[in-house]
């Protein structure tokens, strides 16, 4: 499916374009942003590289991978940049990363744009179930997850090999009618 795009009030999803590179790197090259993702941060030439994969990989047939970038909705300014990759070995199930610019945080915005990628996997992409994990110490994560409406699932044991060590993952899932019920309540709130 390409192009996608979805919306909420106040950000929107869209396809990402080789023109993203630094918006990327202000996420992927940034000590804070990636203090608790699974890799160290990232130099502007690996963030180009890494942005033009995500480019070829949304003309694949089928597509497997939504990498997408995250924008505030009137100014079409990247605030963000998210990724959906469908689960190899499970039909209609997916896993999502998501990270914005630091300069972004505290607004809201996180918890939006979680929802935006819920909104996308089971509205148009049809999927049943939507999974994510987190570093442990990762807090700001686990808030933002429960707040779009998942659930924690579980932990998964040295999950991630980072910054010399193996490292666990928290990992919270939500599935299509828990995302259909979300939405019915909220319409009737
Ligand atoms: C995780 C991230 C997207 C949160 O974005 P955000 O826009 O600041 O989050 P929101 O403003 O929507 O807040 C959502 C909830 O998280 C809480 N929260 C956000 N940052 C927090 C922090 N540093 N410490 C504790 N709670 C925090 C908010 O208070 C809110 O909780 P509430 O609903 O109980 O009030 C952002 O911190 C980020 O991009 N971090 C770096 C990348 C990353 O860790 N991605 C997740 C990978 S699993």
């Amino acid at each position: 499916m390409y192009p996608i795009t979805r919306h909420s009030s106040r950000l929107a999803l869209r396809e990402l374009t080789i023109d993203d590179v630094d918006a990327v790197h202000a996420i992927y090259g940034s000590p804070e942003a990636t203090e608790h993702m699974s890799f160290t941060p990232r130099s502007r030439g690996q963030v180009d590289l890494i942005v033009a994969r995500w480019i070829a990989s949304a003309s694949a047939t089928p597509r497997e991978e939504y990498a997408l970038a995250a924008t505030a909705r009137h100014s079409g300014e990247p605030i963000g940049c998210v990724r959906l990759a469908n689960d190899p070995h499970q039909p209609s199930a997916a896993t999502f990363g998501f990270a914005l610019r630091p300069d972004a945080w505290g607004v809201g915005y996180g918890r939006e744009v979680v929802r935006l990628i819920c909104d996308l996997a089971f509205t148009e992409l049809g999927l049943h179930r939507l999974w994510a994990a987190r570093s442990p110490h990762n807090i700001a994560s686990e808030r933002t997850l429960l707040a779009a409406g998942l659930t924690e699932e579980g932990r998964i044991r040295a999950h991630v090999h980072v910054r010399g060590a193996w490292r666990d993952s928290i990992t919270y899932s939500i599935l299509r009618e828990e995302w259909e019920s979300g939405q019915a309540d909220a319409s009737t709130a």
